[in-house]
C-alpha cells in the first residue's frame, strides 16, 4: 500500500519525504485555504513546489463543476509537472470530464467519492484513482473501512485497473484497516502516520536495552 500525505503544508510534506516512505501526496481546496494559498497563481505556484519536492503522484484539484471549465482547468493543471494528477468530484459532468482526460492521456483522482456505485463510475471513466472518503463515511454512521473493501473486491472481479485512495483518515488505526480492506493507496494528515510508530513495549524496550548496554560498559 502506498502512503500519501493529506496535506498542502510544506514543512509536513518534508518530513515525510525526509523519513523515506512518502509516495505522493494530495490537497484540495480547504488543505490549500488553511495554508493561506489564495489566487489562482499562487495556487499553481504551490502545486509546482510541492511536486518538484516529492517524486510521487501530487492530486491538484478542479473548481470548476461544469465540462468545460474542468477541462480547461485540468489541462492547466496537468501542464505543471508530469506527476500532477487532475482531482475531479463525483458529479456527471466530472465523470465525462474524466473520460475526456482519460483519452487524452491525463491522469485523474476521483474525489468524493462515498458509495460502491460512485466508485464503479469513475473506474469505468478510467480514473487513475477513487477516492473514498472513509473519515467522513464513519462520522455519518456508516463503516467507511467496509466501503473501502466492497470496492476492492468489486474492482478484484471486474477487472477494473483504477487504485482505491483511502482518503478522509482519521486515525492510524484507519490506516492499519485500510491495509487489510485491500486499499491501494492511503492519504492521511502526518499525526496519523507518524502514529503508526507508537507502542509503549517499544519505549520500554528501548529504554532497558539502553540502560543495559550503559551498564555493560
Ligand atoms: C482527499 O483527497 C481529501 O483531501 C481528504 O482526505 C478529505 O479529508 P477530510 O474528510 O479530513 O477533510
Amino acid at each position: 500500500m502506498k502512503f500519501f500525505i493529506d496535506t498542502a503544508n510544506l514543512a509536513q510534506i518534508k518530513e515525510l519525504n525526509d523519513l523515506g516512505i512518502l509516495d505522493g501526496v494530495t490537497t484540495n481546496p480547504s488543505l490549500m485555504a488553511k495554508e493561506g494559498i489564495r489566487g489562482e497563481e499562487n495556487i499553481i505556484q504551490h502545486y509546482k513546489t510541492i511536486s518538484d519536492l516529492v517524486k510521487g503522484d501530487v492530486s491538484a484539484e478542479v473548481i470548476s463543476t461544469d465540462f468545460d471549465g474542468i477541462i480547461a482547468e485540468g489541462k492547466k493543471l496537468a501542464k505543471i509537472n508530469s506527476n500532477i494528477i487532475v482531482k475531479v468530484p463525483m458529479i456527471k459532468e466530472g465523470v465525462k470530464a474524466m473520460k475526456w482526460f482519460t483519452d487524452n492521456n491525463i491522469r485523474t483522482n476521483c474525489t468524493l467519492v462515498f458509495s460502491a456505485g460512485q466508485a464503479i463510475l469513475a473506474a469505468k471513466a478510467g480514473a487513475k484513482y477513487v477516492s473514498p472518503f472513509i473519515g467522513r463515511i464513519d462520522d455519518s454512521n456508516w463503516d467507511g473501512v467496509q466501503l473501502i473493501e466492497q470496492i476492492a473486491n468489486i474492482y478484484a472481479i471486474q477487472g477494473y485497473e483504477t487504485e482505491i485512495l483511502a482518503a478522509s483518515i482519521r486515525s492510524s488505526l484507519h490506516i492499519v484497516q485500510c491495509a487489510e480492506a485491500g486499499a491501494d493507496v492511503v492519504t492521511s494528515p502526518l499525526e496519523p502516520i507518524l502514529g503508526l510508530l507508537k507502542h509503549p513495549l517499544t519505549d520500554i524496550g528501548l529504554a532497558k536495552f539502553l540502560s543495559d548496554a550503559k551498564g555493560a560498559k
